[in-house]
This record gives C-alpha cells, sequence and structure tokens, in this order.
C-alpha cells in the first residue's frame, strides 16, 4: 500500500515525504513541477537515505491521473498540489479555479473510480474570511476575499459534499495557518520563485542580500506594536500533522476541517527583531501602508488537532526563525 503525495516536491510537501519515508511508509509523489523541482527530491534522498517513486504530471489530466492509480497500490491520498500566490491569483483567476478546483474534481473523480477514499488536503486559514476574531475555530463561518481562497473554500464545499454523498469516504481538510521554517538538515525548505510574497522568505532574503529591504505592511493596526500579527507554524510540525491525520482518517466517516497553528500569535517587528537576534544580520525594513486584503490578527484555536489527532506544535519561533536562517544561508538561492 501507498500513499499518494500531489505536490510533494513542493515547499511543505517535500518536507512531509521527509517524515512519511522516515516513517518506513510507501510513498508515490505526483507533481507538474509548475512550482518546484526534482532537486528537494534528491535532497530529500540526502536526509532520509530513500528516494520517492516520482511522477511527472499534472493533477488535471484524468488519463496520467488513472495510470498513476492503476500502477501503484494507492490507499490514501494527501492532496497539496495547487497554487497559492494571493495576488496572483487576483490577475489569473481563471488558470486558479482551473488548477485547484478542477484539478481537485479530477483527482476526485480518480480516487472514486479506484475505490480510493482517504484524503488528507491542504487547506488554510484563509477560509475564515476577514470577519472572525481570533482565536479561529473550526465551527466559525468561512468565506474568501480573493480567487485563491475562494478555490480553498470551494473544495472543502466539494469534499463536505462528497462525504454527505457516501459514507466511505473519509477525509481530513487541515486549514493550516502560516508555516515557515525549514528542515534541520538545512537541505531543504521554501524556494518561492521570483519576490516573495510572504513575511518569512521576504526577510530571509533581505538577510542574505538578494532583497534592499522589508516593507512592513502598516504599523496603525490594533495589536502589541501596531504591526500585523499571524500564527506562525513550522513546516516539519505541519508535516507530521499530516501523518497524524493519516492516522485519525479511520476514525471520520464523512469530512473534518482541523486547524493546524501553535494558537499563539507574533507581530512582524517580533518576527525581524527575532531574526536579527539569531542570524546576527541587521534586517533593514521601513513601514509602508496596509496591503490591502490584510488583517490585524490571526491565531488558532488548535483544540480540535490536539484532541483528535493527538497532535502539538513542539517547535517554538526561535527553532523557526533558526531553521529558516539555516536553509536560507546555506542555499542562497534556493535549489539553484
Ligand atoms: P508549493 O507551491 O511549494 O507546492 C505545491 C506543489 O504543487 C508545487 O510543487 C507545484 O509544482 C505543484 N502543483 C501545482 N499545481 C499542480 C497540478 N495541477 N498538478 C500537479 N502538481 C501541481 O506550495 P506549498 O507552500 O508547499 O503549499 C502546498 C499546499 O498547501 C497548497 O495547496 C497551498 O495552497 C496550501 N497552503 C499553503 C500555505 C503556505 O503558506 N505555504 C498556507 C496554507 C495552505
Ligand atoms: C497570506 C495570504 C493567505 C495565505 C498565507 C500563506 C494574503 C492577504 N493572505 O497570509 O491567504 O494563506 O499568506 O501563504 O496575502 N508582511 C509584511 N511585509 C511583507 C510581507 C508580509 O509586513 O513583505 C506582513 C503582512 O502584512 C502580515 C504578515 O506579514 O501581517 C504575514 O504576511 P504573509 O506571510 O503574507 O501571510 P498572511 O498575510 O497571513
Amino acid at each position: 500500500m501507498s500513499l499518494l503525495i500531489t505536490g510533494g516536491t513542493g515547499y511543505i510537501g517535500s518536507h512531509t515525504v521527509v517524515e512519511l519515508l522516515n516513517a518506513g511508509d510507501d510513498v508515490v509523489v505526483v507533481d507538474n513541477l509548475s512550482n518546484s523541482s526534482t532537486k528537494s527530491l534528491d535532497r530529500v534522498e540526502q536526509i532520509t537515505g530513500k528516494r520517492p517513486v516520482f511522477i511527472k504530471a499534472d493533477i488535471c489530466d484524468k488519463q496520467a491521473m488513472q495510470d498513476v492509480f492503476s500502477t501503484y497500490d494507492i490507499d490514501t491520498v494527501i492532496h497539496f498540489a495547487g497554487l497559492k500566490a494571493v495576488g496572483e491569483s487576483t490577475q489569473m483567476p481563471l488558470e486558479y479555479y482551473h488548477n485547484n478546483v478542477t484539478g481537485t474534481l479530477v483527482l476526485l473523480d480518480v480516487m472514486k473510480q479506484f475505490d480510493v477514499k482517504k484524503l488528507v488536503f491542504s487547506s488554510s486559514a484563509t477560509v475564515y474570511g476577514e470577519h472572525n476574531v481570533s482565536p479561529l475555530v473550526e465551527s466559525m463561518p468561512t468565506s474568501a476575499t480573493n480567487p485563491y481562497g475562494q478555490t480553498k473554500l470551494m473544495i472543502e464545499h466539494i469534499l463536505f459534499d462528497l462525504a454527505n454523498s457516501d459514507a466511505d469516504w473519509s477525509i481530513i481538510s487541515l486549514r493550516y495557518f502560516n508555516p515557515i521554517g525549514a528542515h534541520v538538515s538545512g537541505l531543504i525548505g521554501e524556494n518561492p520563485n521570483g519576490i516573495p510574497n510572504n513575511l518569512l522568505p521576504f526577510v530571509a532574503q533581505v538577510a542574505v542580500g538578494r532583497l534592499p529591504q522589508l516593507s512592513v505592511f502598516g504599523d496603525d493596526y490594533d495589536t502589541i506594536d501596531g504591526t500585523g500579527v499571524r500564527d506562525y507554524i513550522h513546516v516539519v510540525d505541519l508535516a507530521t500533522a499530516h501523518l497524524k491525520a493519516v492516522a485519525a482518517l479511520s476514525k471520520v466517516n464523512g469530512c473534518m476541517a482541523i486547524n493546524v497553528g501553535t494558537g499563539n500569535g507574533t507581530s512582524v517587528l517580533q518576527i525581524v527583531n527575532k531574526f536579527k537576534e539569531v542570524s546576527g544580520v541587521d534586517i533593514a525594513y521601513q513601514i509602508s501602508p496596509r496591503r490591502p486584503g490584510d488583517i490585524a490578527t490571526v491565531f488558532a484555536n488548535a483544540d480540535l488537532a490536539n484532541e483528535f489527532l493527538h497532535w502539538h506544535a513542539e517547535r517554538d519561533l526561535d527553532d523557526m526563525i533558526r531553521d529558516t536562517w539555516r536553509w536560507q544561508s546555506q542555499n542562497p538561492n534556493g535549489f539553484e
């Protein structure tokens, strides 16, 4: 029996593949390499001494997905594949809806055809929209403010409807808060194309001199120091949450959404100061206007993950920043 990991050469996928291989699982990775390369799998092999099966394929390609399911004895799917840049999604909505929503529909259709009905899906805290007050709880109303967020929300609706239609499905939708950090080896980490949109890769690239300075988007929020507060979670803790979710699928009849966060909030300036402390490098920054669509404070209530998955975050902010810095300083140009 193998686990199929869609998007398994990407940032979160590659860290999850490491944890699965270390746990002795058989892993088949499918990725179209639109935002990654197989160099991450070379590094996964360096870390674990094992190499997963890799198939270059697009999840929208039904024939290719049928070939995967007829060649390998797939038991469970962890579905990371998707486009994820919020700003880009507003410029290219059709590509985002097609890739993320159509791709997931094709995947689910093929899973159903092969009677594989266990799934862990990569959702996002973005589905809580703008109006809920943190700590965010899974039962709160959902909404989305951009095409990327809409795709996550639509897919969650599809998953709930599918599970309601057929009790054989066991689905967990993990709502990630803000994944950062890297494997402790410094061999794999986040490798964004172009100028990063997210805070940590941006700060890390300022620290290695690839970017001149950080723009802090707003210092007039109602937070500890006026800058935005988020729930940063170490990517290896996030990876282990997937292993716990796979194990918990046997207890799930239907579809469940579960937050994956630490329950702690950290401001932009706290991140900058921690990065300076850990790396010993000054991070030049300027205060800039608020970024449209941002809200002041986002952090999780992580009780359900603690109770149902028996998972909790083990790595603190020092670990997250230290591992980000190790990855970035050892690989200033990513995998190149
Ligand atoms: P990533 O871009 O590093 O990984 C996604 C992978 O999916 C890439 O390797 C890409 O090549 C692949 N892919 C995209 N479309 C595909 C397709 N049609 N067929 C096959 N492969 C395809 O991103 P990540 O940060 O590892 O995110 C993984 C998942 O987690 C995504 O679904 C993302 O939306 C979700 N997520 C990420 C974050 C975050 O901050 N990184 C937060 C919440 C949710
Ligand atoms: C963003 C996305 C969200 C997605 C998440 C993880 C938006 C509006 N939201 O969340 O949908 O799930 O990434 O991929 O894009 N910041 C700066 N300067 C920067 C970058 C960020 O000050 O150059 C601040 C932001 O204002 C925010 C914090 O840092 O307060 C974190 O930002 P970011 O890493 O982009 O994550 P989110 O905005 O939480």
